[in-house]
């Protein structure tokens, strides 16, 4: 893999750790991001099979929200036949190596949070590697990178970057919308006096949570407690997402 030329730089008027809840929370794209999906679905996308999802927590207050399935990581699809073709061939070549399960996984999304300020996202037809800045309690800086496979084909590099233009960055179609939403809700956490905590209970009365719920997003704020007050982090009981029970294979032989 190799991070490929080119940054996004910009600046939002609000607490950094709202925006680490934003980059993993599984359900702000429906609603925050409705002007690009209708976008992607006139192109193309196909968003009737909803991805099974999942939050964890990954120790240390490392957290991920995964999906498996969807359609091209709710990117845009490939613009012709030809695009298309290399496209299914690429994931032909990878199911004959880790077989259709482990590729359904892999062709998931992933948004992971790599404590305390780096984040990774596998969504939208790429990757991006997203280091945010604390610069005051009331104002964060962003740098991002798009990450890609080495030797990628041309086209299928200029969908990935096609994606990653057209969704993030201060010139997408999304990330205005996150910085606007963000700064609302800093604008009123200033006006509520006494205010110390995001309500972050998203599926604790549930058995069985999934990454649309806020189980992860909870652990990264525990251990941030832990280290801030020194009281020792106490296990959820209820609201904890089934784990995803397929692993990575051993590539097949005839393709090493
Ligand atoms: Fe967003």
């Amino acid at each position: 893999m190799e991070i490929l030329h080119g940054t996004h730089e910009y600046s939002m008027r609000a607490n950094w750790k709202m925006l680490v809840e934003n980059s993993t929370d599984g359900y702000h794209l429906m609603s925050t991001h409705q002007r690009y999906l209708e976008m992607a679905k006139a192109s193309g996308a196909d968003f009737t099979a909803m991805p099974s999802t999942r939050g964890a927590d990954l120790g240390n207050g490392h957290i991920v929200a995964e999906s498996r399935g969807g359609c091209y990581g709710v990117g845009r699809p490939p613009p012709n036949d030809d695009v298309r073709a290399k496209w299914d061939a690429r994931r032909a070549e990878l199911e004959q190596r880790y077989g259709a399960e482990w590729v359904g996984r892999m062709y998931g999304t992933r948004n992971l949070v790599i404590f305390p300020n780096l984040v990774i996202i596998d969504l939208i037809g790429g990757i991006v590697v997203r280091k945010i800045d604390p610069v005051r309690p009331d104002y964060l800086e962003v740098s991002a990178w798009e990450l890609a496979p080495v030797g990628e084909d041309a086209e299928l590099r200029s969908l990935r970057l096609d994606n990653f233009l057209t969704f993030w960055g201060p010139g997408g179609m999304a990330t205005p919308d996150d910085v606007e939403a963000l700064e609302c809700c800093q604008r009123s956490f200033a006006t509520l006096p006494g205010s110390r905590w995001s309500d972050i209970s998203r599926g604790m009365s549930r058995d069985v949570a999934t990454g649309f719920d806020e189980y992860h997003i909870r652990s990264f704020w525990r251990h941030w407690n832990e280290l801030m007050t020194g009281e020792p982090a106490v296990p959820e009981e209820h609201g904890v997402p089934e784990p995803f029970t397929v692993q990575r294979p051993e590539p097949s032989a005839a393709s090493v």
